[in-house]
């Protein structure tokens, strides 16, 4: 502080001739963003007002002490500012905030550092508006939204003064996203994909991030690039597709995972998941009343909550779909060689079978992540629900000694045999009819 107050009046004048240009600046470096995707890395050399202004920012220990009593450090990386993909815009141009007559102090308050990141990042949306826009359909974003303090926003993944060019990125390192999804990171690193130093971000994108489970994005970047994953189980699974839908491919890529059923709610007139009304979550606090016992959803309880999402204006269309799925998003990440995936039918299609002894219902919640409410196993199987849960129910279920039959059969008359495998398909098309399931493949 002491040195600061020291600054000259010529050094102010400088600084705050050179910002009357700013505005002008901007525009320049929309120009050089043109120019320089023609250049490649440009040389980055620092002007001079930079060099002022680093002066007293690249001492360690400059801070500023914020209104809820966080300190900033103002610390800047002279060196990596000069190395990074920015160094030709130059420092005013996105401090355009910062009043620089008199500079410092500060004359603004800022609340706290959080706040401070919020306001600041504005300024990357009046160059990169694109990307921008991507962001704020994100998960990440609609957490930011919500006010969780742990969500990223565009400096917490890319350091504001040392932004480098995408090819900079190492997918190994997993960063940034390991920076916050570090158990995810560690099981991903083992995994066949993190093996062949795949980024996140080559299933998740890196800015227009989705929840997990929404829609089949991921689903459908798995096979954007395992373009014949499809036939390839066709050849040993039957109706390989409707497992496709049914079971996640962790569920069978991650052979140590714990797997489970989730039954979703399902609006069949817009043929998607039925999502929580923005403001008024209900969910939740249905499946309670419904469940008064608190011992998770028995299948009269699943359905009354079913007809209560039923009551109003959808009539009869909310319904529920089972996935199989893996326990974790650890889990989700331990994807092996496909030799050692889950390939015996017995593991899911046996009485008793260990993914249908663990049952949750869920909805999409306000920021697009499910929320869960834990079922009664029992719900697979009891008649009450054979209506709402669909053909889902019978599978690992214990009323169905025919399938079991079958399966066996499949088994071992080995399945690879085409003969074999139609017989089986005709056989499985029947059986579902019989036990009125929806057979709509
Ligand atoms: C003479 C030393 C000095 C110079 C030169 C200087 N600063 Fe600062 N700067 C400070 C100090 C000290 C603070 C903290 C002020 C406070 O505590 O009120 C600060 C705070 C800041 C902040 C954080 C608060 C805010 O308004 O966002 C930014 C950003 C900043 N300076 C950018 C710059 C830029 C850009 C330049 C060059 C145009 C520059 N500074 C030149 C000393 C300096
Ligand atoms: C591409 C835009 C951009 C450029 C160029 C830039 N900054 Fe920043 N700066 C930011 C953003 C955004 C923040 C808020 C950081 C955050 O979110 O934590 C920031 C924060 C700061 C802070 C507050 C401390 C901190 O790190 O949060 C200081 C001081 C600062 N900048 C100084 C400078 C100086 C000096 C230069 C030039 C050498 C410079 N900035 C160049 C965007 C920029
Ligand atoms: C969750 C982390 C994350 C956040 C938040 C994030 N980025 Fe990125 N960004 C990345 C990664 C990782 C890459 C590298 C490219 C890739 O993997 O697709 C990247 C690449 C970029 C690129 C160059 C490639 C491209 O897609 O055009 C720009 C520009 C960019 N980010 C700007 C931003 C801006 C502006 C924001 C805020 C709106 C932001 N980023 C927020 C992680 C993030
Ligand atoms: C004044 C305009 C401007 C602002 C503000 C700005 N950028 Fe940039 N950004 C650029 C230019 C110009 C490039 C270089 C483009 C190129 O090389 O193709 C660039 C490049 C990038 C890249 C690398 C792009 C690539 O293709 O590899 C990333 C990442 C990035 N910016 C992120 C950010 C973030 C994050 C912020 C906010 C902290 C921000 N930018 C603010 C103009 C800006
Ligand atoms: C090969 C594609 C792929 C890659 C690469 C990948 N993921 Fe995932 N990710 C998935 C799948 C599939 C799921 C689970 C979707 C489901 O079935 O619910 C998932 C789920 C997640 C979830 C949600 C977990 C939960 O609790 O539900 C997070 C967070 C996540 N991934 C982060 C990451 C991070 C961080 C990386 C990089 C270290 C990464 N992912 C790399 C495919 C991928
Ligand atoms: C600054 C911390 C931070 C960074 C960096 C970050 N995330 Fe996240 N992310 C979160 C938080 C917090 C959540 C919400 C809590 C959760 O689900 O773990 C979240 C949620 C997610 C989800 C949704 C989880 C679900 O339940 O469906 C995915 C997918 C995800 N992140 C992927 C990524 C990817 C990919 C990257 C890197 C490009 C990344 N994240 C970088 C903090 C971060
Ligand atoms: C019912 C369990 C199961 C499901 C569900 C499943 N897989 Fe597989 N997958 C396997 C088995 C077992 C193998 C090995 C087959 C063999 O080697 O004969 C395999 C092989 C593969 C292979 C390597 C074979 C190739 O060349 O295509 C890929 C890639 C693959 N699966 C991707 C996926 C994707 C993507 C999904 C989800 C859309 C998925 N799998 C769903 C069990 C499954
Ligand atoms: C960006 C492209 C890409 C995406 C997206 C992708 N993979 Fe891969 N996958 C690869 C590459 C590359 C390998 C490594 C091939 C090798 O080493 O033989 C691989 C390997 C595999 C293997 C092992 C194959 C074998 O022969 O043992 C399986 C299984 C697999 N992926 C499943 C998936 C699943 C499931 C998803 C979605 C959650 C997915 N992949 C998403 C590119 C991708
Ligand atoms: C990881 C668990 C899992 C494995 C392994 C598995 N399945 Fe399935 N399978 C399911 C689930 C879940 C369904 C329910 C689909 C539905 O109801 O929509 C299903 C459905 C079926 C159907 C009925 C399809 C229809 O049209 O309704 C047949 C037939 C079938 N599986 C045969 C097999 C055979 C044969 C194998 C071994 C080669 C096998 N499955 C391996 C989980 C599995």
């Amino acid at each position: 502080m002491v040195r600061a107050r020291r600054q000259s009046a010529a050094t102010r004048a400088a600084i705050h001739a050179d910002l009357v240009n700013a505005a002008r600046l901007a525009f320049a470096a929309v120009l050089l963003a043109v120019a320089s995707a023609t250049a490649g890395a440009a040389d980055s050399a620092l002007s001079q007002l930079d060099e002022q202004c680093l002066a007293c920012h690249s001492s360690a220990g400059l801070e500023m002490k914020l209104a809820n009593g966080d300190k900033l450090s103002l610390q800047v990386d002279a060196a990596a500012f000069a190395k990074s993909v920015h160094s030709a815009i130059g420092c005013a141009v996105c401090h355009a905030s910062t009043s620089f007559e008199n500079h410092p102090p500060v004359k603004t308050k800022i609340a706290g550092s959080r706040e401070y990141s919020l306001a600041q990042t504005k300024v990357c949306e009046s160059c990169h508006a694109p990307v921008f826009k991507q962001y704020e359909g994100s998960i990440h974003a609609a957490l930011v939204r919500d006010g969780n303090p742990g969500a990223p926003i565009c400096t917490d993944c890319h350091s504001p003064h040392a932004v480098m060019a995408k090819a900079a990125f190492d997918a190994a390192s997993g960063a940034p996203c390991s920076n916050c999804h570090y158990p995810i990171y560690t099981a991903y690193a083992g995994s066949v994909h993190g093996q062949a130093a795949m980024a996140c971000s080559s299933c998740h994108n890196a800015h227009d991030v989705s929840a997990a489970a929404k829609g089949d994005r991921l689903k459908s970047a798995c096979l954007g690039c395992h373009q014949d994953a499809l036939a390839a189980h066709k050849t040993w699974l039957p109706n390989a597709g409707r497992h496709f839908d049914a079971v996640s491919c962790p569920a069978c890529h991650s052979p140590k995972a714990k797997r489970k059923v989730d039954l979703r709610l399902y609006d069949n007139a817009a043929q998607q998941r039925v999502a929580e009304k923005e403001g008024v979550p209900q969910f939740e606090s249905r499946a309670r009343l419904a469940d008064a016992k608190g011992t998770g959803l028995d299948a009269m309880a699943l359905q009354s909550l079913l007809r209560g999402f039923n009551q109003e204006g959808t009539d009869g269309k909310t319904t529920l779909r089972g996935r199989l799925e893996v326990s974790t998003g650890v889990e989700a990440h331990q994807l092996v060689r496909s030799a050692e995936a889950v390939r015996d039918c017995a593991k899911c299609h046996q009485q008793g079978a260990d993914p249908f002894q663990s049952v949750t219902v869920s909805i999409v919640g306000a920021d697009g992540r499910p929320v869960r409410y834990g079922a009664k196993p029992e719900v697979l199987n009891s008649i009450i629900s054979v209506d709402s849960v669909g053909g889902f129910y019978a599978i690992g279920g214990t009323r169905i000694k025919l399938l079991d039959w079958l399966l066996a059969l499949a088994v071992l008359g080995g399945i690879g045999a085409p003969l074999g495998h139609l017989t089986l398909n005709w056989l499985f098309k029947r059986y579902a009819k019989r036990i009125g399931g929806k057979e709509d493949s």
